[in-house]
């Protein structure tokens, strides 16, 4: 039995991959598949560091994003366009209602949100996290200002320690600055250990990076 069992989270697994990678195809927005995909395999290496259940944190790991707000017309109804796609699949009910919790309260919400309750949540949102901390985060910022129409960096908007929409539509903000408002935090809100010292390297090259700009603009060097 326990053979089938762990024959039939591999289906679902692969099934999760199939329409995570269709869902998230076409996406510009920063979470484009290949977001799902390095988070799915941090998580699969965080669980085994942390000893967390690899079904549902992977499970949330891939369908984390599904749910994003940005990508549907509420957050409501990304959670229940994930709730539908668990409900046509062989998953445990306590496994569904887990991974939905999971994906429900992961989000950053300007580091508001209280902490995660069960370790795959945390292993999760770590994953995702890391993914906002590094060289690749540096590119999907970028990626992102250019997006929704932000410059580089403007002298005249002051970096605030954290932005709140509306402050955001009055005053605007940069790509530079959003690494003070959210991206040189996160280090600090890493649940596991495992992630911890990930997270520590990569926020070194960010800060490293974030000097060595301001020095160019400065024409410093
Ligand atoms: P996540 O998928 O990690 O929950 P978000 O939906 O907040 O993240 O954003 C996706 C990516 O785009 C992240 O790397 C994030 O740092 C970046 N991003 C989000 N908002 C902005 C912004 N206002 N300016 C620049 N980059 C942003
Ligand atoms: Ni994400």
């Amino acid at each position: 039995a326990a053979n089938t069992v762990k024959a039939q989270q591999d289906d679902t697994i692969a099934a999760a991959i199939a329409f995570a990678r269709a869902f998230h195809e076409k996406d510009d927005t920063g979470h484009d598949w290949w977001h799902i995909h390095r988070v799915s395999k941090m998580t699969e290496r965080l669980a085994e560091a942390e000893g967390a259940d690899r079904f549902v944190a992977l499970l949330a790991a891939l369908l984390h994003d599904v749910a994003d707000e940005k990508l549907n017309d509420s957050k409501e109804i990304g959670l229940q366009r994930v709730r539908d796609w668990l409900v046509s699949q062989p998953v445990a009910v306590e496994d569904r209602g887990h991974v939905i919790e999971i994906i429900s309260t992961m989000s950053y919400n300007a580091g508001l949100n209280p902490p995660m309750r069960t370790l795959e949540g945390q292993v999760v949102q770590d994953a995702d996290r890391l993914d906002a901390i590094g060289s690749i985060a540096i590119a999907r910022c970028f990626l992102y200002a250019g997006k929704i129409g932000d410059p580089i960096y403007d002298p005249a908007i002051k970096p605030r320690d954290s932005i709140t929409k509306e402050q955001y539509r009055n005053e605007g903000s940069t790509a530079i600055n959003h690494f003070y408002e959210k991206l040189l935090k996160l280090k600090d809100r890493i649940n596991t250990p495992s992630a911890k010292i990930i997270a520590e390297e990569r926020h070194r090259f960010m800060e490293q990076y974030v000097q060595q700009f301001h020095a160019e603009w400065d024409g410093l060097i």
